[in-house]
């Protein structure tokens, strides 16, 4: 298969990109790393991304932005970057990208445990995480040709515990292996409208 994996040198991204290079053709994409680059927040850098990779047989989607801040700290414009980048990229990346994916490929969103189980500072990145589970569940509804979609999310990854585990108190971190096989099953397995949900939290 040839897979392109945009946020395929970030923390998650890499272990993904690591997997699904040893038996595929993988390129990777982001704004400053990777192979080809691309600012998801931009939809003509998005197109241009495709025209330049040409037809794939999945697209895997590991990078997005929100600002997280106490909410009586967030202005306007502060939510717009998540809407901007998370959300409307990973939507523009499927809009865009559903010409460029070969019949019975498939597109592969990330989200995180916010959207079910929020912690403080994260109105915005809740926000857009339970957006685009709803998107996903609708646009499975109608992508052509075979096409399937879904959605890993998954709760703080054990590489990430470091950055962010002051904001996840007594959250179990997800080891990388797990969160891995999430991509792998969207990737290599035949559903789709599925919010692929990687937590520990019993
Ligand atoms: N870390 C966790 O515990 C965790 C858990 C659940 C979900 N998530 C979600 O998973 C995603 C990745 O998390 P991560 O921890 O792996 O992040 P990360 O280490 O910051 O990596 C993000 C990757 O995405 C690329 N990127 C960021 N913004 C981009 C943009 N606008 N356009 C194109 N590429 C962009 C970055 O490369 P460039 O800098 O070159 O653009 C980088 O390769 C995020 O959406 C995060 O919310 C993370």
């Amino acid at each position: 298969m040839k897979i392109l994996i945009v946020g395929g040198k970030g923390t998650i991204g890499k272990k993904v990109s690591d997997h699904f290079s040893k038996k595929h053709d993988v390129i990777i994409a982001g704004r400053s790393s990777g192979d080809v680059q691309v600012d998801i927040a931009d939809s003509q850098s998005i197109a241009a991304m495709f025209e330049a990779v040409g037809k794939v047989d999945a697209v895997v989607c590991i990078a997005g932005e929100a600002k997280w801040a106490a909410f009586d700290a967030m202005t306007e414009e502060d939510f717009y970057i998540g809407l901007r980048s998370k959300l409307m990229g990973q939507v523009n990346l499927v809009r865009i990208g559903q010409a460029y994916v070969n019949a019975g490929g498939s597109f592969t969103l990330t989200t995180g445990i916010l959207a079910d189980d929020p912690v403080v500072s994260t109105t915005s990145a809740a926000m857009v995480n339970g957006a685009i589970h709803s998107f996903v569940k609708a646009a499975c509804l109608e992508l052509k040709n075979g096409i399937r979609i879904n959605v890993v999310s998954s709760g703080l990854v054990e590489d990430a515990v470091e950055r962010y585990e002051a904001y996840f108190p007594g959250h179990n971190p997800i080891p990388m292996k797990k969160v891995v096989n999430g991509y792998v099953r969207s990737v290599a397995g035949k559903g789709t409208g599925e919010i692929i949900r990687i937590y520990d939290n019993r």
